[in-house]
Order: structure tokens, then C-alpha cells, then sequence
């Protein structure tokens, strides 16, 4: 069939490029913004006297048409079709005759494509907001009812000392937080329209390029013609932001996998968010935080994908343009889905803190605290520091911990210890000592909470709002 486009050329291309050409198959997940983008451009030409309201009321009423059915499923994207844009235009005009055509007027594909790109991304930064806070709360719950639980923190993976299991849920909530406030900032600069741009050098037309971008919701427009057609950087931001998000993920899904194994015992997974093996009857195998953290490598790939089909382009549009879609919604469907089954996974799984206490028993964690008690009794840090060292390895050698080591061996390294030791060294004073602010303990994990909590309800308050 000869191309919309046919003019100077036939527009009789090979299959075979045709096929190569076509977006179809993945840009008309944008069938709504590119169907709500041509509303808001016929109402602005027809206030702009461009065209009649009678061709605005048939423009509309056409396009309202075309999208309920393809909602409903009535009518079918025609994968002949090059892209979205051109499909859309092609049954308009199939409808409503040659009004049809006149959508086209002071625009082109290559600003269309850039405003449906940004108003698709901007509806995914918002579901994927709404995700991420629901996730957050999730883990404030979490530590709401666990900051009492005593658990080895780690560092090099070696048990370091006490922290509680809220404290760490409150770590990754924090993250998520910051993860937030990226989607937020990204969005600023996704929700600037480009419409109006039209091939790259703006229109000789008298349109209202402001009043389009009001109509769907925009902060602004984008000011330099070619800039607005040709920079795909807000997708480069929001693969960015999402790759940091996926980042945080996939290291709370190393720690899942590594507290359900046997080794650790810390939590266990429900069932149904955990998979058995075929040949092996006693796995239970956290397989969805294993694809948590391998999905992370893709949507990596999908950042570093785009930034390199950006690189050295000229201005302003190029076809390699259109590779920007596949990997910006990839990453997208990617996270949604990973968020979608963590946060059912944590809200069903079991904390074993019994095990987590025996855990933060066995390892020595309070050996700092120790070093702490003779230096609040006058000894220097360096000095303290190797006395408690000796006496871990004491300890070590006779199968002790220092829990019950007596009095007298304290003794005979430093005449400072006295029967408050014990107090000093007990786990959960430990915890509770560390009071600074933003450490272990009760009061300061509760102080988190709130901070979080009010976060949440504030970023909620400003989506809520938003388009
Ligand atoms: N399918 C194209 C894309 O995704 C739409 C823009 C085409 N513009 C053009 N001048 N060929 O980028």
C-alpha cells in the first residue's frame, strides 16, 4: 500500500524495510496520549481559527470514537501500520473523510511522538511513585513492629554490632524515599510540552502553543523548537532514576535471599512467593528476589541502551530516535512488576527473631560496647580497643562469650571492670545506648518512622493533585 507519506517518493517500500521501519508493535502502548495529544491540538487550531469548530467537533468526535473502540478491543491496531500516529490518522480520516487530514496541520510525527512519549512517561513516574511509596510503607510497617528485635547489623558481612530489624526495614525506606524524590524531580522536566515544535523548526501557523500544553496538563513548553523534538534526556532521567531504584531492590533482595537460607533463618517467605525444585524435595527457593535482582541488569542495559543511542546524534530528529521507546517501557513494566511482588512478599513473610537474637548472641557484636565501658571509665580507645580484642579471643579459645566470662578473668586485663560490665555489654543496651541521631535505638528508629510516614502522606498529598 502506498505510504501516507508518498510524495516525492512512490512510498512504495520494500516489505522488509517496511517491517524494519515500523514502531507499531511497541509505541502503540501510547494509542490513549497520541488520541488525547490530537484532541487538545484540534481544539487549539480551531481557537486559533485554523480550522472550523465544525472540523474541531468531527476531529473529536471521530477521535473519541477510535478510542473507546480500540479500549474495548472493537478495533484492532493494524500492525501494517508504520506507527501509532500514522494508524490513528489513517482510521480518522477511514471515518470522518477528508476532515481527517486536516488534523495534521501545524504539527508533525516528530513533535507527536515527543509529547505522547512524555505524557506516557508521566502517567508511568506516577503508578510507579505510587508503588514505591506503597513499598515504603510497607517497610515502615515492618519496623513499626519490629524495632525491638535484636539482629547482628553486618559489616563485610561479618556481624558488627546489635542493630534491631526495624532499623534495618527504615534503611531501605529511606532509599525509597530518595528514590521518590528522583521520580518527582525527573517528572519536572518530563512535564514540559514539546507540541508545537513540529518538524524542527516551529510553524508559520498562528497557534497557541501554551493553550495545548494547558489542555493536557503541562507545566510548561519546551522553548527551543529543535531542543523539543530532538533531546530524549527526561527518558535518560527517568531509566536513571529507575536503575537506582532497581539498585536498592536488588540489594534488599540479596539480604531476602541470604536471611531465608538455612544458614541464616532470619525470615521465612510464604509459600506463595516461594518456588520448589524439581529434582531437590526440601528447596525453597526465593526464586522472585532472585529475578528482582537479575531484572536489575536489565534495566541497567535499557539506560545505557538509550544514553548510546543519543550519543553524537546531530539535531534535530533521527529515526535512531525511535529505538528510544522499547527500553524506557521495558524498564518500566520491569520495576512495576518487581514492586508488585516484593511488596506482597514482605507483607506475608515471617521474621524469625529468635533466630536473629541467637544470631546477635554468638558473634561477639558487643565487643565495641566493651571497649566503650573502659573508656567511659578513663581508659584511652586504642588502649580499651586491645583489651577487648584479647578478650574476644580469650573467649574464642575456651568456648566462651563474653556474656560468661567471670568477673575475675575480666579482671586480670584491667582493673577498671566491675559487676556493671554485664549491664554495659547486654544486647539489648547496646541497642539502646546508640541514641544518636539516626542510630539503633527505640526512640531514634520511632523518630524515622514518623519522618517517614510524613514524607509518604506529603508526596501522596502532591500526586494526588497532580495530572
Ligand atoms: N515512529 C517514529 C518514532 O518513534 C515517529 C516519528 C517519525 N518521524 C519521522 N520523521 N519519521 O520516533
Amino acid at each position: 500500500m502506498a505510504k501516507m507519506w508518498a510524495g516525492v517518493t512512490a512510498g512504495n517500500t520494500d516489505p522488509v524495510a517496511d517491517d524494519f521501519n515500523s514502531s507499531i508493535r511497541f509505541d502503540k502502548r501510547m494509542f490513549r496520549q497520541d488520541i488525547t495529544g490530537s484532541m487538545a491540538h484540534a481544539a487549539m487550531l480551531a481557537a486559533k481559527g485554523i480550522i472550523t469548530p465544525e472540523d474541531r467537533d468531527a476531529l473529536t468526535e471521530g477521535l473519541a470514537g477510535i478510542l473507546e473502540d480500540l479500549e474495548s478491543g472493537k478495533l484492532e491496531v493494524d500492525p501494517g501500520c508504520e506507527d501509532i500516529h500514522m494508524f490513528v490518522e489513517q482510521v480518522l480520516t477511514q471515518r470522518i473523510g477528508d476532515t481527517g487530514k486536516k488534523l495534521h496541520t501545524a504539527r508533525s510525527r516528530n513533535d507527536q511522538v515527543a509529547l505522547d512519549l512524555r505524557m506516557y512517561l508521566r502517567s508511568e513516574c506516577d503508578e510507579i511513585a505510587g508503588l514505591t511509596a506503597d513499598f515504603a510503607e510497607v517497610l515502615t510497617d515492618l519496623a513499626g513492629q519490629h524495632k525491638e528485635s535484636i539482629m547482628p547489623g553486618y559489616t563485610h558481612l561479618q556481624r558488627a554490632q546489635p542493630v534491631s530489624f526495624g532499623h534495618y526495614m527504615m534503611a531501605y525506606a529511606m532509599m525509597l524515599l530518595r528514590d521518590l524524590d528522583r521520580l518527582a524531580d525527573c517528572r519536572k522536566r518530563i512535564n514540559i510540552s514539546p507540541i508545537g515544535c513540529c518538524a524542527l523548526a516551529g510553524t508559520t501557523y498562528d497557534t497557541d502553543r501554551r493553550m495545548e500544553a494547558q489542555l493536557l496538563g503541562f507545566e510548561g513548553i519546551c522553548l527551543n523548537s529543535m531542543d523539543g523534538v530532538s533531546d530524549r534526556d527526561f527518558a535518560v532521567e527517568m531509566l536513571a532514576a529507575l536503575s537506582l531504584l532497581m539498585m536498592h531492590l536488588s540489594r534488599l533482595s540479596e539480604e531476602l535471599i541470604l536471611w531465608a537460607s538455612w544458614e541464616f533463618r532470619f525470615i521465612s517467605l510464604s509459600d506463595a512467593y516461594t518456588t520448589g525444585s524439581s529434582i531437590m524435595p526440601q528447596k525453597r527457593n526465593a526464586d522472585m528476589a532472585e529475578l528482582v535482582r537479575g531484572k536489575t541488569g536489565r534495566v541497567y542495559g535499557d539506560l545505557m541502551g538509550l544514553l548510546t543511542v543519543l550519543k553524537g546524534l546531530p539535531l534535530a530528529y533521527n529515526k535512531d530516535m525511535q529505538e528510544d521507546k522499547e527500553g524506557v517501557f521495558d524498564a518500566c513494566d520491569t520495576v512495576k512488576m518487581c514492586l508488585r511482588v516484593l511488596i506482597p512478599m514482605l507483607q506475608t513473610m515471617q521474621v524469625n527473631t529468635g533466630n536473629m537474637l541467637r544470631a546477635a548472641q554468638s558473634g561477639f557484636i558487643n565487643a565495641t560496647d566493651l571497649a566503650d565501658y573502659l573508656v567511659k571509665k578513663g581508659m584511652p580507645f586504642r588502649s580499651a580497643y586491645k583489651i577487648s580484642g584479647e578478650l574476644v579471643a580469650l573467649c574464642l579459645q575456651t568456648g566462651q562469650v563474653l556474656e560468661t566470662l567471670p568477673l575475675e578473668t575480666y579482671r586480670q586485663f584491667s582493673g577498671l571492670f566491675d559487676e556493671d560490665l554485664y549491664q554495659a555489654i547486654d544486647l539489648k543496651t547496646c541497642m539502646e545506648k546508640r541514641l544518636s541521631e539516626g542510630g539503633t535505638s527505640v526512640a531514634s528508629v520511632e523518630q524515622q518512622i514518623a519522618w517517614v510516614r510524613a514524607q509518604l502522606k506529603k508526596t501522596r498529598g502532591e500526586q494526588g493533585s497532580g495530572t
